[in-house]
């Protein structure tokens, strides 16, 4: 099953990532964590990526392709039952540039969950969990960012017929249940 995790900052796709791994046994990545490493451990890549990622904002294409494309492939051939992206793809040029990667692969899509919360409810969510990001300027451009660069995917993945939405309040176990309920079907 291939999958990417679509959803606004805070809208919980990192909560659901172990029980999605540990119901369908798929291998995951998420762009923000291995950004973070690179930061941690000063890498190049991880100073160049910096100052976007402190102000929420994406970092630069040209920057972060590398390193994602290395995931990916390493993703696609390594588990024959799967992966999930979260995190990535985050606008219409990733989107696309992630269709070539995958078609070149041989391993296209098979659903793309979109995990809808709204924007109060996430303002609250990310102010009470302190991440270096997490401060309320930095917390309303990351949101901006995300209307404006990765809203437009839902149509994208729907025009795919590929969008499944799961409504993302509710405890986390609500949550997980409606998120198994549509990947059973496909799984
Ligand atoms: P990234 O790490 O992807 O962060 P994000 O999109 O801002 O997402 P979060 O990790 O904040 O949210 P989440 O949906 O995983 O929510 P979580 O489960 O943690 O990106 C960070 C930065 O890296 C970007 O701004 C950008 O600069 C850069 N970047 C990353 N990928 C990139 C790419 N592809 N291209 C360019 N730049 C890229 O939950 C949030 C909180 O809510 C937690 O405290 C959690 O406990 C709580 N919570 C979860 N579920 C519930 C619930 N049901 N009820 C109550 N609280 C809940």
């Amino acid at each position: 099953m291939r999958i990417v995790l679509l959803g606004a900052p805070g809208s919980g796709k990192g909560t659901q990532t172990d029980s999605i791994i540990e119901r369908y046994g798929v291998s995951t990545v998420a762009t923000g964590d291995l950004l973070r490493a690179e930061v941690a451990a000063g890498t190049d890549l991880g100073q160049r990526a910096k100052p976007y990622m402190d102000a929420g904002n994406l970092v630069p294409f040209d920057i972060v392709l590398g390193m994602i494309e290395n995931a990916v492939r390493k993703l696609a051939q390594s588990n024959p039952k799967g992966f999930m992206m979260d995190g990535f793809p985050r606008d219409l040029p990733q989107a696309e540039a992630l269709d070539k990667l995958l078609d070149k692969l041989g391993q296209p899509l098979d659903a793309v969950l979109f995990i809808d919360v709204d924007y109060e409810e996430i303002v609250k969510r990310l102010l009470g969990r302190g991440r270096a990001d997490d401060n309320e300027d930095t917390i309303r451009n990351r949101l901006r960012v995300f209307e404006e660069k990765t809203a437009p995917l839902i149509d994208f993945y729907t025009k795919k017929g590929l969008l499944h939405t799961i409504k993302g309040t509710g405890t986390v176990e609500d949550i997980g249940q409606r998120i198994r309920a549509a990947l059973d079907k496909i799984a």
